[in-house]
């Protein structure tokens, strides 16, 4: 009896997304131009009250009274932005601020400074390219950025994504920005269930349809933040959601489902060994500057072997080795490594004839995250 009750209760309410949509034709998707115009309204009204706020950004309101944000912080923090989390980059924008206040300060910094100071950010081709834009905004372009899509997308390490962005935030141009998150908000509110990375152009093109003329810089940062704080992967909060009248994802009930990807191959494990040298006379370590090509392209490091099969180590010196009882694990895009650590002490004589650089302070020197996961298993 309750239950059949309870269905036919269920049955007689009204859907909330017909009872407080605004145009009487179906609402989601959002495609007649005045549902369009209705959602922006909406956007701008939630981004107004509920604008993160961010080191790098302009408020909603500081934006009106005519602020406008420097293309110098909004390019940084976006590549800064990329595969990493806003939690970790902002005490790093920060500190890269302070270091480096202006693109002509990026530019004239020598690389080896840029990388130190990008250790444990990752992928750094990142930090590599931002310095080389930086070098030549300040060279060719007097300092200046190119105030347009097209200008931006012109300049080393930008690319589609980071050129849109700097666009629409720094100048309000009304470019399509698609980053992680907003391919989320759009595929839920158009109910794509094509997988991705197939379903991006039309999720590209959905982005497009739905970007405005007036605030498209606001538009694209409170969508950001949408798809950070409400439109989240797990668990969306569709209850306080300002596009949830016209969202097809919702209106169907799978939203939360989407979207689908396809299923990556898994990541193969690739082992190697990284040789921690002390020498004698002060305990310094040996560092060595890894080729520029290359993963971890650049950056300082132990000197280790290749990653691949398993295979017998060969050691830069010949030395007394101890292997350390548990191997460096890091996972990276492509693959898991498993990396043994070998250690030694080595007399003051062997060592000069070794290439690399000697420091005392390892943990100082801007490893990346795998080589700081060394000094972690000698103790
Ligand atoms: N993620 C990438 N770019 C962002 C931005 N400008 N604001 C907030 N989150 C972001």
């Amino acid at each position: 009896f309750l239950s059949g009750f309870v269905t036919s209760v269920r049955v007689m309410l009204p859907r909330p997304e017909s009872s407080v949509c605004p145009v009487t034709a179906a609402c989601h998707p959002p495609e007649s131009a005045a549902a369009i115009a209705a959602l922006h309204r909406a956007v701008l009204a939630w981004y107004d009250a509920n604008a993160r706020e961010l080191p790098w950004r302009i408020s909603p309101q500081a934006r009106a009274a005519g602020g406008r944000a420097d293309p110098y912080r909004v390019w940084l923090s976006e590549v800064m932005l990329q595969q990493t989390t806003v939690v970790t980059v902002t005490p790093r924008y920060q500190r890269f601020l302070e270091l480096f206040p202006t693109v002509d300060d990026l530019a004239a910094a020598p690389l080896e400074a840029v990388l130190a100071e990008w250790a444990g950010l990752g992928y750094y081709a990142r930090a590599r390219n931002l310095h080389k834009c930086a070098v030549e905004v300040s060279a060719i372009h007097d300092g200046v950025f190119p105030d347009t899509e097209e200008g931006l997308r012109s300049l080393p390490g930008i690319g589609a994504y980071t050129a849109a962005a700097i666009a629409a935030i720094a100048f309000d141009e009304a470019a399509v920005v698609l980053d992680g998150n907003i391919e989320r908000v759009m595929a839920r509110l158009f109910a794509v269930e094509t997988p991705l990375p197939e379903a991006k152009p039309a999720l590209r093109d959905h982005a497009a349809a739905l970007t405005p003329q007036s605030r498209p810089g606001d538009h694209a940062q409170a969508l950001m933040d949408l798809g950070a704080t409400i439109c989240t992967p797990r668990n969306p909060v569709c209850g306080d959601c300002p596009l949830a009248t016209w969202c097809a994802g919702r209106a169907q009930g799978i939203a939360a489902d989407l979207p689908k990807r396809k299923r990556k191959p898994a990541r193969p494990v690739r082992h190697g060994t990284a040789f921690v040298i002390r020498r004698k006379s002060d305990g310094a370590m040996l560092l060595v500057r890894r080729p520029e090509q290359g993963l971890l392209g650049g950056m300082l490091a132990f000197p280790a072997t290749a990653w691949g099969e398993r295979g017998d180590a060969v050691p830069p010196v010949k030395a007394d080795w101890r292997v350390a009882a548990e191997p460096v694990r890091h996972t990276f895009t492509h693959f898991h490594l498993e990396m043994d650590v070998w250690e030694a002490e080595i007399s003051t004589a062997a060592a000069r004839k070794l290439d690399g650089q000697w420091t005392e302070d390892p943990a100082g020197a801007g490893l990346p995250t795998v080589f700081r996961k060394v000094l972690a298993v000698i103790g």
